[in-house]
C-alpha cells in the first residue's frame, strides 16, 4: 500500500505496463512510469527484438510517450522490474532520463510489491552532460 496518491499512480502505471512487457529473450520484464511537468502521467514498458541490440527499455518506452504527449520536462521516474534486486535505469537510460530531467528529478525504484528504494537523477548519474553544457558553449 502506498500513501502518496501521487506515488501510487505512478506505481500503478508502471506496475500496469511491467504486466504488458514483451520480454521473451531474457524474461526480465520491466515497467516505467514518468510524472511530466503538468502531472500527466505516461508509461512503458521494455519491449526485446530477436536482433538483441535492437530490444527497448521500459524508460525509453515511457520518455518516448511523455514526448509524443507533448511533454517536455520530468518530475518524477518510477521502474519496476522483478527478482530482488534494485531494477536502476541501465546507463543509456539515466541519460535519456537527464534530457528531459536534472540532478533533482527523483528516480524511484520499485518491485511488485511496491517503492524498493528512491534516488535522484544526480545520484545514479553524477557531473552529467545535459542540454545546458550545449547551450553554454554556443559560439565559443
Ligand atoms: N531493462 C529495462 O527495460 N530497464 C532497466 O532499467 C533495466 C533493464 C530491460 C532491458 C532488457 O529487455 C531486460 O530489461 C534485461 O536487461
Amino acid at each position: 500500500m502506498i500513501d502518496d496518491p501521487d506515488l501510487a499512480a505512478l506505481f500503478a502505471a508502471a506496475n500496469a505496463s511491467r504486466l504488458k512487457a514483451y520480454a521473451p529473450y531474457s524474461g526480465f520484464s520491466v515497467g516505467a512510469a514518468v510524472r511530466d511537468d503538468a502531472g500527466a502521467v505516461h508509461h512503458g514498458c521494455n519491449v526485446e527484438n530477436a536482433a538483441y541490440p535492437v530490444g527497448t527499455c521500459a524508460e525509453a518506452g515511457a520518455i518516448s510517450a511523455m514526448v509524443a504527449a507533448g511533454g517536455r520536462r520530468l518530475s518524477a521516474v518510477l521502474v519496476t522490474g522483478g527478482g530482488d534486486g534494485l531494477c536502476t535505469p541501465c546507463g543509456a537510460c539515466r541519460q535519456r532520463i537527464r534530457e528531459f530531467g536534472d540532478a533533482e528529478t527523483p528516480v524511484i525504484i520499485a518491485g511488485p510489491e511496491g517503492v524498493r528504494r528512491r534516488f535522484t537523477l544526480g545520484d545514479l548519474l553524477p557531473e552529467s552532460f545535459g542540454p545546458e553544457n550545449l547551450a553554454d558553449a554556443r559560439g565559443v
